[in-house]
């Protein structure tokens, strides 16, 4: 058993690997070593948590570990890449589900021992986190439903919407009166079941009213509401590690959901609200005009023609696993003296930093990789861009047409270069579920077929 002075030293030292962690996270050229140090930080957490006195019972915590252990070994070793944002809903999701189990666990203790006020406190802080966990807990089952396409991505716009957020609201709050006024008696179980059932459909409510374009915001808010159910589980354990640790990924979920907001040029309240840019009135702009087809021979021929091209990777580049094959084009295109340059959207992909993880795995240069507010005042000098499995981040209709469910957010403006060649293979279109006008542009060349098979036959022609 360890002394309660290592304990504490251990908790410190986690605590200062997971913020070294974070800030390694926030630039590519770190991230590994941001991995590492968090892995390192969890490992300490886990001894000193196990070691520390409060486990009476290690042969059901060994079984729980390793039960759990391999359940996750087993998910990480078989989630494919494009899966990722699902296995993140549904990991938050059990986050929330132990706050909620935690909570009706210390409301049913019989041992405990505190009162007064000491113990008001201690059931507030049961009641708020089983509230966040179980929000947490059923907003993110949806969230995963909508990533997996289980669930449609359409908004769920029940009529008097925010009416109903604010009835759930102020239910709760009464509820929590009726809760603390009847546990100081030793009851309360109904109110905590009825706030419980109220939370749950709170979380349903909130995910199920968010438009397909919206969910990147949620995928990160679900993410801070997960550390804020930690951070509670904390409270009710008097663990201290793990308030600090939940309260430093709920902080920074809540500003990589302002960033994900200011990205999409959205309102984080009209985005939980629900159903922002989906209520605008009208229809949105059909897509009509001549679609002009180009080959892999062709597509050779012009890059090989620009001196400088820009490549906007999306959700099927990853689909695709295409990301090696435009490693060896880049390649081949910058040693015949081409300036190449990838742009990316903040929510290219189907989870934040999807691409640049994509584009470091085929090992991309970082220094060419731009962010989109980098290079959309310079698409007049690109000669050729190619828009690879990307769809709603080059939508121009965002921009033009009020009435598009994604109006408002900022885009790639690739077809304000010379030449724009998309690459998918359809004409459908992508997660918001819109018409795309760039398709039927003049300077726009479609190829169609599947993303990496299709570079392959580019390589092989500018080779040949
Ligand atoms: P999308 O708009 O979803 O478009 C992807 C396109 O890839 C589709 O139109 C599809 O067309 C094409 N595609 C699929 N498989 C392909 C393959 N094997 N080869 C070639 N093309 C393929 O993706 P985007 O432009 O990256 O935009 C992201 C969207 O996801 C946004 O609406 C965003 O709001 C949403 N979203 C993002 C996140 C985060 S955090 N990034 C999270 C949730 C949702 P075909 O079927 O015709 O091939």
């Amino acid at each position: 058993m360890m002394s309660q002075s290592l304990v504490t030293m251990c908790y410190i030292v986690a605590t200062i690997l997971f913020i070294l962690s974070l800030s390694g996270l926030s630039h590519q050229e770190t991230s590994r070593r941001g991995n590492y140090y968090g892995m390192l930080g969890m490992a300490i957490a886990i001894v000193a948590t196990t070691f520390s006195g409060a486990v009476n019972n290690y042969v059901i915590l060994i079984f729980a570990l390793l039960i759990g252990g391999a359940i996750g070994t087993k998910l990480a070793l078989k989630v494919q890449m494009t899966q990722m944002p699902e296995l993140v809903a549904i990991m938050h999701s059990l986050v929330g589900m132990a706050a909620v189990l935690v909570g009706y666990a210390n409301f049913m203790d019989s041992t405990s021992t505190i009162s007064g006020v000491e113990k008001t406190i201690h059931e507030v802080e049961i009641y708020i986190g089983i509230f966040i966990g179980a929000v947490t807990f059923s907003g993110s089952v949806i969230a995963f439903g909508k990533l997996s396409e289980k669930i449609s991505g359409k908004p769920l716009l029940l009529p008097a919407r925010h009416w109903l957020n604010l009835g759930l609201l102020i239910a709760t709050i009464f509820l929590c009166g009726m809760f603390l006024q009847q546990a100081e008696a030793g009851s309360g179980t109904i109110p905590l079941l009825l706030m419980t059932a109220i939370a749950l459909a709170f979380g349903v409510h909130m995910v199920m009213a968010i438009g397909g374009a919206d969910m990147p915001v949620v995928v990160s808010m679900l993410n801070s509401y997960s550390g804020w159910a930690a951070a509670a589980t904390g409270f009710m354990l008097s663990n201290d590690l793990l308030i600090v640790t939940g309260a430093l990924v709920g902080s920074s979920g809540a500003i990589l959901s302002y960033i994900m907001c200011r990205a999409m040029n959205r309102h984080f309240l009209s985005v939980i609200g629900g159903g922002f840019g989906t209520a605008s009135g009208g229809e949105a702009a059909v897509v009509e005009g001549e679609v002009h087809p180009i080959d892999a021979e062709e597509t050779a021929r012009l890059l090989m023609d620009s001196k400088n091209i820009m490549i906007i990777p999306g959700y099927g580049m990853a689909v695709a696993q295409a990301q090696h094959t435009v490693n060896e084009i880049t390649k081949f295109l910058r040693d015949k003296g081409k300036k190449v340059g990838f742009g990316i959207h903040p929510v290219a992909g189907r989870m934040p930093g999807h691409m640049n993880v994509l584009l470091a795995e085929a090992k991309v240069p970082y220094d060419i990789v731009y962010e989109m507010d980098e290079i959309n005042e310079d698409w007049d000098k690109v000669d050729v861009s190619i828009v690879i499995g990307a769809n709603d981040i080059v939508n121009p209709s965002a921009l033009d047409d009020p009435n598009s469910p994604i109006a408002g957010m900022p885009v790639l403006e690739c077809w304000k270069g010379d030449t724009t060649i998309v690459m998918k293979r359809s004409m459908a279109s992508g997660y918001a579920g819109v018409g795309n006008p760039l398709f039927v542009k003049d300077n726009t060349r479609m190829l169609f077929g599947d993303a990496n098979k299709m570079l392959q036959e580019v390589l092989k022609a500018l080779k040949g």
